[in-house]
């Protein structure tokens, strides 16, 4: 539950905030009060989401941004303390997922993965916590997965990509806990967003009913969204360094 004026006078970026988790969270941020960034690489959802926020009365604008390039991330942030003259909180959501063997995986499926899912999110900290250092204070939320904590056939590269935020996550937020900057981490378990159109739908079906969830259903988008939400709210001010697993369950068994 998000308190409506919660995040007022306050600015949230959000990367991979045009679909799924992202999306969820952005529409959150706006919700309780955010003016919100949304950054992604597919315009034409991006400026969707931003349209769905205003529409609503708040204020956001959308950012083209890829995450794995550093000139883009410094830019991102730079347009966003111009527009919005600050950044207090950030959820480096945006990711990709691919599903191979390790021997049918190629070095290009490396590249491309570790320098969206773990690159994208170090670039990202490394502008945005520039900017809170200025301003002394300020709320980091990195999306990892718990393919950064448990083993799952297949998804290897992905799995090292999470696994490097959990741990690059919990450094920064030593690093930076002294200046009134807090970073946690987000750890969903299968979420029904776009990215699982990555699974053939029957190995997903077939996954799934091998490997329930607890608690009987699959998370949604704004279970993660909100949660990230929360963890960036002032209600959250005494977590830091903490690696939080959203999964109804599913690694508790
Ligand atoms: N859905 C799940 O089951 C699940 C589970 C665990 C973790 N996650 C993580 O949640 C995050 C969001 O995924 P989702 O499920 O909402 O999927 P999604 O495909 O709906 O959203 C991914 C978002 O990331 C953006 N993106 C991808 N590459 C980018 C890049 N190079 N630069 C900028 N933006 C980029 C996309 O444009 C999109 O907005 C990802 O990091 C994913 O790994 C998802």
């Amino acid at each position: 539950m998000l308190f409506s004026k919660e995040f007022d006078g306050k600015v949230a970026l959000v990367t991979g905030g045009s679909s799924g988790i992202g999306k969820a969270a952005a529409l959150a941020f706006a919700q309780a009060g955010a003016k919100v960034v949304i950054a992604s690489r597919g315009v034409e959802e991006g400026e969707q989401a931003v349209h769905e926020i205003c529409a609503r009365g708040s204020d956001a604008i959308f950012v083209k941004t890829d995450v794995s390039q550093a000139r883009e991330v410094e830019a991102l942030v730079n347009k966003t303390v111009d527009i919005y003259g600050r950044l207090d909180c950030a959820f480096n959501n945006a990711g990709i997922s691919q599903i191979h063997p390790i021997t049918d995986s190629s070095e290009e499926d490396w590249d491309c993965i570790i320098n969206i899912n773990l690159k994208g999110t170090w670039l990202s900290m490394k502008y945005e916590i520039a900017q809170m250092l200025k301003q002394g204070s300020g709320a980091i939320v990195n999306n990892s997965s718990i393919a950064g904590v448990i083993g799952i056939p297949n998804l290897s590269i992905y799995s090292a990509s999470k696994g490097g935020v959990i741990a690059m996550a919990r450094a920064a937020a030593i690093e930076y806990a002294k200046s009134g900057i807090r970073i946690n981490v987000v750890n969903p378990s299968f979420i029904r967003t776009p990215i699982l159109n990555k699974f053939p739908t029957k190995q997903l079906n077939k996954f799934l009913e091998e490997h329930p969830h607890p608690i009987g259903r699959i998370g949604t988008p704004e279970e993660v969204g909100e949660t990230a939400v929360w963890l960036c709210s002032d209600r959250a001010s005494f977590i830091t360094g903490e690696n939080l697993i959203i999964d109804g369950g599913y690694t508790a068994q």
